[in-house]
């Protein structure tokens, strides 16, 4: 166990579902040993291979939103040579047909949370048992109503080393699925479409809309852009509506941002020329292949203020635009991301400000690409 990160609410959640992973275990005539198990958004695979070690289960079933986890999981399987013991699935029927057991790490977004509950209530087995844990300063009220709004019961376990579980079961019946969600951005001639998870919802967020005020002035003889992260694909589908010659790549970690974006590119009828890959910061990108890249850079780690994912971000664009290719980019004034973007993109000028963020452009320098 101690091969692969695992924190006190993983450690919880395999105690308080020890007997009830233990008879999910057994024999099933039709799924195999094990294979009415599901594990959702695993960190780093302590859950599923947890859960593995100590019940012998095999035929588990994954999901993880973002791709860095399943990597994680992957790579700590391979250690422990659990690689053949669980599949990984999307969020639906594949997923959770029939399963018994849910271990499910906590997401922070409520709209997250309400998507994958109402998946289990509908698709898992009706005597389905959901341990969903997390650390206690990332769990709020608000989050036992939205279970409860897909199961009859909900209760939140002892707390032990600031670690809760909230125990759902009795899934009620239900009807239209909500997600993904579907929205029209009249000002902006755009319709948003958005799976719980994804990065502001159905909404624009007011650093994009800044952002997207500068739309006609970024580089006018683009031919190949990049949306780096995502999300649902706003950035992406307004420059492929605009520019009815350019290709867009969109990448972003989280599969439900990568499933929203598809959604949201065919709603706008631009999918044609929008390619969507899940990718940790473009790093499958090839080196100059890009002329434009639109940015609004994650700033949230968990619950954390972190940049190290911006930054790395910047790092790739360093790397994927051509020369003479620009970076244009909306962030929090208070950030201040020039001198970074100066030094691994390129000539970086502030083009915007107001009250809360800055949009800035930086152009990739020739000498760069003969270093
Ligand atoms: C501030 S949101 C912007 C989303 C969208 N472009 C918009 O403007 O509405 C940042 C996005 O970056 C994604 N992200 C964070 N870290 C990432 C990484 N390492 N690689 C790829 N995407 C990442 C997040 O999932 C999130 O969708």
């Amino acid at each position: 166990m101690n091969l692969f990160a695992v924190d006190a609410a993983d450690r919880l959640m395999l105690d308080v579902a020890a007997d009830s992973l233990t008879a999910a275990g057994g024999i099933d005539s039709r799924l195999g040993r094990g294979g009415r198990v599901a594990v959702i958004d695993d960190g780093y695979g302590a859950l599923t291979l947890g859960a593995i070690a100590a019940h012998d289960l095999h035929g588990v079933r994954v999901h993880q939103d973002l791709l860095t986890g399943e990597l994680a999981l992957a790579n700590n399987a391979r250690i422990v040579g659990f690689t053949d013991r669980f599949t990984t699935h999307e969020l639906g029927p594949e997923l959770l047909g029939d399963v018994r057991v849910v271990l499910w790490r906590l997401p922070r977004a409520l709209s997250g949370l309400a998507e994958t509950a109402e998946a289990i209530a509908r698709f898992a087995a009706p005597e389905v048992e959901v341990f969903a844990g997390g650390r206690d300063k990332y769990l709020t009220p608000a989050m036992n109503e939205v279970l409860a709004e897909s199961f009859g019961s909900v209760r939140a376990s002892r707390g032990r080393q600031k670690s809760r579980i909230l125990l759902a079961s009795d899934p009620k019946s239900i009807g239209e699925p909500r997600f993904p969600v579907r929205n029209r951005l009249d000002d902006r001639d755009l319709d948003v479409v958005a799976h719980g998870a994804a990065f502001s919802g159905p909404r624009l967020d007011i650093g994009t809309r800044f952002l997207l005020d500068y739309l006609e002035r970024m580089k006018p003889d683009a031919r190949d852009a990049i949306d780096l992260g995502c999300g649902t694909g706003i950035l992406a589908a307004a420059l492929a509506k605009a520019r009815p010659g350019i290709r867009v790549t969109a990448t972003d970690q989280s599969a439900a941002a990568v499933a929203s974006t598809r959604a949201t590119a065919a709603a706008n009828g631009v999918a044609d020329r929008i390619t969507v890959l899940q990718d940790d910061a473009m790093s499958s990108a090839p080196d100059n292949s890009a002329d434009l890249v639109l940015c609004n850079p994650p700033f949230h780690v968990g619950a954390a203020v972190h940049t190290g994912s911006a930054i790395k971000m910047f790092q790739q664009t360093g790397r994927v635009l051509r020369p003479g290719g620009e970076l244009w980019t909306v962030y929090n004034t208070h950030l201040n991301y020039r001198g970074v973007m100066e030094r691994m993109v390129g000539k970086t000028d502030v083009m915007g400000r107001n009250r809360k963020f800055t949009v800035t452009r930086s152009v990739r320098g020739l000498h760069d690409a003969e270093q």
